[in-house]
């Protein structure tokens, strides 16, 4: 049995005016009539996968357990993070907790804000990694790249990817631009899908030796967890004292055990509305639109309308992302997408 690990305490900024801060992305119906959560659980269900264990935020508690309920899937455990710590105190809480089980427990770490085409396809990658993951290695899974990312971690093959796992000689978390082109251009580097398989005994263990000072923290939290109306709240004043940072920096850039399954059967992160854009598909002029949208002579537009009372209209846009809601509307060149963030920290600095 494999437990699906889903992260869903990110923000999702970049997604703004759809992804809120009481409502961010991961739990918002983006491209389909499920949101990006629901679907990420229930792809991970089925004979060979346990219940969830859902890490979180106090926030969105409710969310989590009202739509997994909604899409028929056991909640198992949901996991409160006091505060926001990034993803490695996640995994390690998630860890910690089933290996006082089982420390064989495979954990499959999943993000809850990405698109997978095919969950069938995805589910037979995930059993390709099986053994090597029994074997106690950390098995990534990895995308070919397609152009110089800044924004994910990139993989070096050791050896031509199959089938099979193979073990990786290096993960580099977030390159700056010039050693994206160097890694593009040499070939032999994957994408990291962010998704991650391995036994809980393997994860506390790489923790221990490559992040030592998450270790008592995250440990005292999970010691003094109180169970809250059906969740797990994690202890606040020791959760107080655990550093923040993601699981690619604290584990995957250190471990020497990694290994990959490659996985090329449409992923898409949807780290922005362009990428948003990509997946609800589009037309041949390579308009796509949702809601009550009118596009006359656009071209390699975005028009989305996510209010029932805004009529949203296009004429004549090339390159330009129009998302309309009650109370805000975004209107952003194609090649900004990306400084929607920036907009947010304006707003939040505004009140
Ligand atoms: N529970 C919890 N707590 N979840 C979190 C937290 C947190 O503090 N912070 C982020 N998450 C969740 C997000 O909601 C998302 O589902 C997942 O963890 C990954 O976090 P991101 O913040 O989206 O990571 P990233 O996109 O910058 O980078 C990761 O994903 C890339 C692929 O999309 C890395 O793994 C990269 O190496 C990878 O290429
Ligand atoms: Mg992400």
């Amino acid at each position: 049995m494999i437990t699906p690990v889903l992260l869903c305490g990110g923000a999702g900024t970049r997604l703004w005016p759809i992804s809120r801060k009481s409502f961010p992305k991961q739990f918002v119906p983006l491209t389909g009539e499920q949101s990006l959560f629901a679907a990420s659980a229930a792809r991970l269900t089925g004979p060979d996968y346990a219940a969830p264990v859902v890490v979180t935020g106090s926030d969105f508690r409710f969310i989590v357990t009202e739509q997994l309920l909604a899409a028929g899937i056991d909640p198992g455990t949901v996991l409160i993070e006091p505060s926001a710590r990034n993803t490695a105190p996640a995994v390690l809480a998630a860890a910690l907790m089933l290996a006082q089980t089982d420390p064989d427990a495979l954990m499959l770490v999943a993000p809850s804000d990405h698109a997978i085409s095919d969950p069938a396809v995805f589910r037979a990658t995930v059993a390709r990694a099986v053994p090597a993951a029994k074997a106690g290695r950390i098995v990534t899974f990895g995308i070919s790249p397609t152009h110089a990312e800044t924004g994910y971690g990139w993989l070096e093959l050791s050896a031509t990817a199959g089938a099979d796992a193979v073990p990786l000689s290096r993960f580099v978390e977030k390159p700056d631009a010039a050693a994206a082109a160097r890694m593009l251009e040499a070939g032999h580097f994957l994408w990291n899908a962010g998704i991650f398989l391995f036994t809980a005994a393997t994860f506390v263990a790489a923790a221990r030796t490559h992040a030592p000072d998450l270790m008592a923290p995250v440990e005292a939290a999970l010691r003094q967890a109180q169970p809250d109306l059906g969740f797990l709240r994690l202890d606040p004043a020791a959760w107080d004292a655990v550093p923040s940072i993601s699981v690619d920096y604290a584990v995957m850039e250190r471990a020497d055990n990694l290994s990959v399954v490659a996985y090329d059967a449409g992923w898409n992160d949807l780290g922005g509305w362009d990428a948003v854009a990509r997946e609800m598909g589009t037309d041949a002029d390579g308009v796509a639109v949702a809601g009550a949208v009118t596009a006359i002579d656009c071209h390699d537009t975005l028009l989305r309308s996510d209010s029932d009372g805004v009529e949203l209209v296009g004429i004549g846009l090339r390159d330009i992302i129009v998302v309309a809601m009650d109370d805000a509307v975004l209107v952003a060149d194609r090649g900004r997408a990306q400084d929607v963030k920036i907009a947010v920290e304006r707003l939040k600095a505004k009140g």
